[in-house]
């Protein structure tokens, strides 16, 4: 039994104070579930303030990026001991926004994966095809090579520490949800994988969440598929009522 997660993923919004009433809110209108398991990444500026509202409750704190050195002359770059400091347990790596405008690599993307993992941070790693791609049919090719170059060189107890988020770039802030189905295609692809390199058994345990224009109205038709395990969710994760709309999916 692999249990669901739902990340909130804020991105580039939200000071600190704005951060606060947003993680206050959902503690509000959430029980303490205990058959799910719920994260939120803010920005890096409000990580120490959100931590400090959430630290005694069942919300987790997410970073949206790391650097893969412990210290040195890497102006602008955050490591992950400074993560841990902050009271981050898991860190978003290689979404598709890194990618797009920080010329993120699988390369950079595995560097990363195997600094969080040294410090006991659990990555979400982030894969997905642009619509180009989608349109040549050669979507499963192309997420299961970001997913063998990016997971190089991780071993199998390693790999128990990791999620994968599939996230479809044409579906990402657009308000265009692939259907249920589809990711859930795609998402079996992905595990499949995952056996080639960890084998069965690991990959039977990884969780793999669904993202893009993931909301109230489509979260339960992704949840009630076979290989999905939870959302990583961006624009919806933003206002209390539909992040926790989103969090009591049936
Ligand atoms: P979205 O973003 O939910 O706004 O489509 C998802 C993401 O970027 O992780």
């Amino acid at each position: 039994m692999r249990l669901p997660l739902i990340v909130g993923n804020w991105k580039m919004y939200n000071t600190k104070v704005m951060a606060v009433n947003l993680v206050e809110g959902i503690l509000q209108k959430i029980a303490q579930p205990h058959d799910r398991e719920i994260v939120v990444c803010p920005p890096f500026t409000a990580l120490d303030s959100v931590f400090r509202v959430i630290k005694d409750t069942c919300i987790k704190l997410g970073a949206q990026d790391i650097y893969w050195e412990n210290e040195g002359a890497y102006t602008g770059e955050i490591s992950p001991a400074m993560l841990v400091d902050a009271g981050c347990a898991y860190v978003i790596i290689g979404h598709s926004e890194r990618r797009k405008y920080f010329y993120e690599v699988d390369k950079t993307v595995n560097n990363k994966i195997k600094a969080a993992l040294l410090h006991n941070l659990m990555p979400i790693v982030c894969v997905g095809e642009s619509l180009e791609i989608r349109e040549k049919g050669e979507t499963k090719s192309f997420v299961v090579s970001q997913i063998k170059e990016g997971l190089a060189n991780i071993t199998s107890s390693e790999a128990l520490k990791i999620v994968i988020a599939y996230e479809p770039i044409w579906a990402i802030g657009t308000g265009k949800n692939d259907s249920p189905q589809s990711a859930n295609d795609t998402i079996l692809e992905i595990r499949n994988a995952l056996t080639d390199l960890w084998g069965y058994e690991v990959s039977q345990k990884i969780r793999i969440l669904y993202g893009g224009s993931v909301k109230p109205e489509n979260i339960d038709g992704f949840m009630r598929e076979k290989e999905i395990d939870g959302a990583l969710v961006g624009g919806a994760s933003l206002k209390v009522d539909s992040f926790t709309r989103i969090i009591n999916f049936e």
